[in-house]
């Protein structure tokens, strides 16, 4: 119990630092960085105009000022997913891209094959929502999207998908990214221990939601 009220101080207090903007799909509702350590970026309520999304070749898109960053995207086919059990299965995360490491900041478009995932139940015109889960060091953030597939729909036409990175580091930090010194969960640069360690923060930001 001392332990995960210390774990989630930190965490308040660290998460402050790390954030990033779900650009594509169109998030579930304004950026509010204070919120953006709880469930779906603090937006618990499904949005009505979901984004007609392709349920293969279709993309998603972050812009973060933090180097060094983890992101993955879970999926949730309830009607109106409201927390994060929603978006698991067997006490799984459901992910429909799994957890990947990236060294630079800035902005940043991936490949999200949903169809690939092979979800049971989603489909042509399937409602789903997506949580990007975004871990710059210092605790797990997310952002939500509403999404309703589209089998019609082979690619994005009204985003454009591009890379573009910031080698300033972020932050006014005028070394390259390889002059950051490396967070102190060490962890971090191996992908293989990337879900045990953001479940870990999910599981804490569960624990702590209870305390309060
Ligand atoms: C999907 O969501 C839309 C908008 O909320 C709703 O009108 C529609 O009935 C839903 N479709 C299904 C199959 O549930
Ligand atoms: C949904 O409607 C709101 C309010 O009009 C708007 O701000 C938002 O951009 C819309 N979202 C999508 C995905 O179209
Ligand atoms: C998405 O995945 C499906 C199933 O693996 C595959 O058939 C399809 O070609 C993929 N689409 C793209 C655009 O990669
Ligand atoms: C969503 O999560 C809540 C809380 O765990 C649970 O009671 C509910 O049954 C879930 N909804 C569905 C459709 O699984
Ligand atoms: C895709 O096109 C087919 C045939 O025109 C149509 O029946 C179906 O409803 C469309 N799917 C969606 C999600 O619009
Ligand atoms: C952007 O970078 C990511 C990660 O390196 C890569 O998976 C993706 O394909 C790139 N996107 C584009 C549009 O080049």
């Amino acid at each position: 119990m001392q332990f995960s009220s210390l774990a989630f101080l930190a965490c308040l207090f660290a998460s402050a630092n790390a954030h990033f903007r779900l650009l594509y799909p169109e998030p579930r509702g304004a950026f509010v960085a204070a919120d953006e350590p709880k469930f779906c970026g603090g937006h618990t309520q499904v949005t009505t105009n979901r984004t007609v999304f392709p349920l293969s070749g279709g993309i998603f898109s972050i812009r973060t000022g933090h180097p060094e960053w983890t992101a993955g995207v879970m999926i949730s086919t309830v009607a109106n997913p409201n927390n994060f059990d929603n978006f698991t299965v067997d006490g799984q995360q459901q992910l429909v891209r799994g957890y990947a490491h990236e060294h630079d900041a800035g902005s940043f478009c991936m490949p999200l094959n949903i169809s690939a995932a092979n979800i049971p139940g989603v489909g042509d015109g399937s409602n789903v929502t997506i949580q990007v889960v975004f871990e710059g060091g210092d605790g797990n953030l997310y952002q939500c999207a509403d999404l309703t597939l589209s089998a019609n729909l082979t690619s994005v036409s009204d985003f454009t998908c591009e890379n573009a990175t910031d080698s300033s580091g972020g932050h006014g930090s005028h070394g390259t990214p390889s002059q950051t010194p490396a967070p102190t969960g060490a962890a971090l640069g191996l992908s293989h221990e990337m879900s045990a360690y953001t479940a870990v923060f999910l599981g804490l930001v569960g624990v702590a939601t209870a305390l309060l």
